[in-house]
């Protein structure tokens, strides 16, 4: 309760892509309260995915103030708001009213598919890939705010006045909630547009007039733990310190301290993002995953590499609500459970293209195997099992790329809501056939966010402290024999093969 409540609590905001929420974490990190509202997700044309900012921004101030009540506290207890979100998302907004000029563009966004194929056809993937890290892809903000500039009436001419902000979901949010006063991002947002040298930590001029991005527009980057700025006392009560900030998988990262190099963790929401933490080298893949800032802490950035995949649990949420063979995602278990062992159906879920590591913004979804005895349970199994073939498919990128992480005692430390199903985990150890470790904290990710603003405030320890507080809940050991493992993934890479479009 408040009473003797000292200025001791943490606040972490995710606002992810299908949900805004806010957890309270006392001084020790123990997540005390949590408030969460649904995302509605705007779908204006097949393979547009759009938010409504606006939206974003009252669900958040909605959720802190819930989770600040909840936990019996008053603004006045919490020390500092770590703020952590969906990557990529790009807003543009007036500085003078503040209004957004359009709809937010989501990262699973493939509308700038043909000006990314232009960048490829045009020769600029190696210089985009040794500044940024990334693959040329729609993914990435560069390219959407490209086409906000030159879809919107006027905008491109007031970017380049300086009449308009950009921002990933971290910084408008800021922006927000110190009423203007702050346009910055920290450095593992800022790696996601594809605007950023990642190796100096600095925007860069020749990578935004490729992408046609007015360098006035940009947010400051900073530190992800750090001063922000404070919140207008108006909209809690009190002006709350912003402290912290990274990318939602970033965040994750630090949430499984992932602090050495070498350690890896995997987290299961829509998609599924694999990170690497690759210390104080920036390893450029030559196997198409991404090389991006893990974090950013007293100037010194720490990098990773990063498989990302764009549908996992959004598989479920197909079955749910397109198929509609579930009526909620959790029974998704017990439905795949009835699934005949013989049947071989391969579910591949290229509902907005394909992430690491085949990069094809053209590819759809598919699902082959069928027989006249396939039913909706061997699709239920089908899409769970791709979450586990795509998290090979990353994982044998890792090994090339970084040679050490073959070593069989390197585990994957999971977290995300798709980690809750054991027989999911047991068949991601057998296909991997690596350790998978689910710890007891899985909300990481807030974790993480809390974490960068406890430490900012003098209230947390230092990383190897922080990381030497993670426990394992249950530690998954690959038995599959090798024979059947290897005969499920050859067709899994059977199926991949026949659903790419780029050869
Ligand atoms: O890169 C996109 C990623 O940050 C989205 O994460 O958890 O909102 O699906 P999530």
């Amino acid at each position: 309760g408040a009473a003797g409540a000292q200025l001791s609590y943490l606040v972490a905001i995710d606002q992810g892509t299908t949900s805004t929420r806010a957890i309270v974490f006392d001084a020790a990190l123990k997540p005390l309260a949590l408030a969460q509202r649904e995302l509605p997700q705007i779908f204006p044309a097949p393979g547009w995915v759009e938010h409504d900012p606006e939206e974003i921004w009252s669900a958040t101030v909605a959720v802190v103030r819930d989770a600040i009540a909840k936990a019996g506290l008053a603004p006045q207890h919490i020390a500092g708001i770590g703020i952590t979100n969906q990557r990529e998302t790009t807003v543009v907004w007036d500085r003078a009213t503040g209004r957004p000029i359009h709809n937010a563009i989501v990262w699973q966004d493939r509308r700038t598919a043909s000006f990314c194929d232009g960048l490829r056809a045009g020769g600029h993937e190696q210089e985009i890939a040794a500044k940024t890290g990334l693959i040329v892809d729609p993914y990435f903000s560069a390219s959407k705010i490209g086409w906000l500039l030159d879809h919107i009436d006027g905008a491109r001419t007031k970017a380049e006045n300086g009449a308009l902000a950009f921002g990933t979901i971290d910084s408008f949010l800021l922006w927000r909630l110190t009423g203007g006063k702050v346009h910055a991002t920290d450095a593992s947002n800022a790696a996601r547009t594809s605007l950023l040298n990642i190796a100096s930590g600095e925007w860069d001029g020749d990578l935004c007039r490729l992408f046609g991005v007015p360098m006035a527009m940009l947010p400051q980057v900073r530190d992800c733990a750090g001063s922000f700025g404070v919140t207008m006392p108006d909209l809690f009560g009190a002006a709350i310190p912003i402290l912290g900030m990274a990318g939602d998988q970033q965040a994750a990262t630090v949430g499984q301290g992932c602090f050495k190099p070498g350690m890896m963790k995997s987290t299961y929401g829509t998609g599924c993002f694999m990170l690497l933490n690759t210390g104080a080298e920036r390893v450029i893949s030559r196997n198409r995953l991404l090389s991006t800032i893990a974090y950013q802490l007293d100037g010194k950035r720490t990098y990773a590499l990063e498989g990302a995949i764009f549908i996992a649990g959004a598989a479920v949420q197909w079955l749910r609500d397109g198929l509609k063979i579930i009526a909620k995602s959790s029974d998704v278990g017990a439905l795949a459970a009835k699934a005949d062992p013989a049947e071989e159906v391969y579910l591949v879920p290229a509902f907005v293209g394909l992430g690491a590591p085949y990069w094809d913004a053209q590819a759809r979804g598919a699902v082959y195997g069928l027989t006249r005895s396939s039913g909706g349970a061997e699709i239920a199994r089908a899409a769970l099992d791709a979450v586990g073939y795509q998290t090979r498919d990353l994982i044998e990128a890792m090994h090339a790329d970084w040679p050490a992480s073959r070593d069989t005692t390197t585990v994957l430390r999971v977290d995300g809501g798709m980690t809750a199903s054991d027989p999911c985990m047991q068949f991601l150890a057998d296909i991997l056939a690596a350790p998978v470790d689910r710890p007891v904290v899985m909300e990481t990710t807030a974790l993480g966010a809390a974490y960068l603003a406890g430490r900012a405030a003098g209230l947390c320890p230092d990383l190897d402290g922080f990381a030497a507080q993670w426990r394992l809940d249950k530690r998954f050991t690959p038995h599959m024999d090798v024979a059947t493992r290897e005969m499920k993934y050859a067709g899994w890479k059977d199926a991949i093969r026949r659903t790419l479009t780029l050869r």
